[in-house]
C-alpha cells in the first residue's frame, strides 16, 4: 500500500512529449518527476567512456550495478557517479547507445528495480517505455503518448538546435526511426502500451492541452468531484474552444465554447457525443434536421453523423461527452 499518493505512469516513444508532459504533470501535482530514461542515458555515457561494448550483457549489467545515477533539481539534472552529465546524456550518440544498452535483461532488471524503489511510496510521475507494463503495472494512473513519427522528429530536432546542434531532420529521422524500431522489437519489454493506458495522440495537441488532458484523467482516477462552475470560469479566460474536463479510458468529458457569429469547426468522427446546452441560443444541425438550441438541451450525435452548430446568436457554453474518450486510438481506429 502506497502511503503518499499515486504511481503516475508515462510511456510512449521517443518524441511523443513524455518528459515536457511528465515534468508539468509532477509540478501540477507537487510530485516527484522520475526521467527513466535519463538513467538508461547515463548508463549508455559511461559505457562509451570506458569502452564497454553496449552488446556486452554481463559487462554492461556489472557496470550499471557500479554506477550511482541521481536524479535531482525535479528531474531537470542527472548526476552520474557525482558528476553533472545532464547536457552530455541528450547527444544523438548517447540516444543511439541508451536504446542498445536498455535490450538486455541483465541491464533492465537493475534500471527497473531501482526505479521501484524510488516510487515505492507513491507520489510520483515515471517517464519511459516499460513503466505501465513491467515497472509499475499497477500503476494507477497510466498514459501512452504518441504523435507520428514526423511530428516527433520535427520535436527532437527542435530540442537539438535549441542545445546548439546543427543536425539535419533527415538524421532525427534516420535515429528516431532506428530507436523506435530497437525499442519495439527487443524481447524485454518491448515498448508497448498497457491494456489500461489512457493513449493520447499528441501530434495536434499544445503541451497545455496535453497537460490538461493528464490532469483531467488524474482528477477523475482520485474521484475529484467536477467543479463544472470553476471549469466554466476558467474555460472564459481561455482562448481555446475545448477544455477536457475528465477522462478515463472509455469517456472524455469537456466544455464547449462556440462564440455567438462563430461556426463550429468539427467534423464527424470516431466517437459518440453527448452536447448539454448549458449557455447560449444558436441551431444545430445533424442530416436533415436543424433545430434551435436553448440552455437545457441534450443531443445526442451517433459517431461519424455530419452535424453542427451554426447560425449561433448568444456564446453558446455546451457540456460535451465523448465515448469513447477524444483523441483516444480507439476513436481513431473507428473512423
Ligand atoms: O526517453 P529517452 O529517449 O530518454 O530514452 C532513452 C532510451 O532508453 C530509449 O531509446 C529506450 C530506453 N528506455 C527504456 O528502455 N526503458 C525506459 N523505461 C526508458 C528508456
Amino acid at each position: 500500500m502506497r502511503s503518499q499518493g499515486l504511481v503516475v505512469a508515462i510511456d510512449g516513444p521517443s518524441g511523443a512529449g513524455k518528459s515536457t508532459a511528465g515534468r508539468t504533470l509532477a509540478e501540477r501535482l507537487g510530485y516527484t518527476y522520475i526521467d527513466t530514461g535519463a538513467m538508461y542515458r547515463a548508463l549508455a555515457l559511461k559505457a562509451m567512456r570506458a569502452g564497454v561494448s553496449l552488446d556486452s550483457e554481463e559487462a554492461l549489467a556489472t557496470l550499471c550495478r557500479a554506477s550511482q545515477i541521481e536524479l535531482t533539481d525535479g528531474g531537470r539534472r542527472v548526476i552520474l557517479d557525482g558528476e553533472d552529465v545532464t547536457t552530455g546524456i541528450r547527444s544523438p550518440e548517447t540516444s543511439r547507445a541508451s536504446s542498445l544498452v536498455s535490450v538486455h535483461p541483465g541491464v533492465r532488471t537493475e534500471m527497473v528495480a531501482r526505479q521501484r524503489e524510488m516510487g515505492r511510496e507513491g507520489h510520483v510521475v515515471l517517464d519511459g517505455r516499460d513503466i505501465g507494463t513491467a515497472v509499475f503495472p499497477d500503476a494507477e494512473v497510466k498514459f501512452f503518448l504518441d504523435a507520428t513519427p514526423t511530428e516527433r522528429a520535427q520535436r527532437r530536432l527542435g530540442e537539438l538546435r535549441a542545445a546548439g546542434s546543427d543536425i539535419t531532420l533527415e538524421e532525427v529521422e534516420e535515429d528516431v526511426r532506428e530507436r523506435d524500431y530497437t525499442d519495439t522489437h527487443r524481447a524485454e519489454s518491448p515498448l508497448v502500451s498497457a491494456w489500461d493506458a489512457l493513449e493520447l495522440d499528441t501530434t495536434r495537441l499544445s503541451p497545455e492541452e496535453v497537460l490538461e488532458r493528464m490532469l483531467a484523467a488524474v482528477r477523475a482516477r482520485q474521484g475529484q468531484p467536477l467543479d463544472l462552475g470553476r471549469l466554466a470560469e476558467e474555460h472564459r479566460r481561455s482562448p481555446r474552444r475545448y477544455l477536457e474536463a475528465l477522462r478515463s479510458l472509455a469517456l472524455s468529458v469537456g466544455l464547449y465554447r462556440l462564440p455567438a457569429g462563430s461556426e463550429d469547426e468539427q467534423r464527424p468522427h470516431g466517437e459518440e457525443e453527448v452536447y448539454l446546452v448549458l449557455e447560449g441560443r444558436g441551431r444545430f444541425r445533424m442530416g436533415d434536421e436543424d433545430v434551435s438550441v436553448v440552455p437545457g438541451h441534450l443531443l445526442t450525435v451517433p459517431p461519424r453523423v455530419e452535424h453542427h452548430f451554426h447560425s449561433i446568436e448568444e456564446d453558446l457554453l455546451l457540456l460535451v461527452f465523448f465515448a469513447p474518450a477524444e483523441g483516444s486510438t480507439e476513436a481513431k481506429t473507428a473512423e
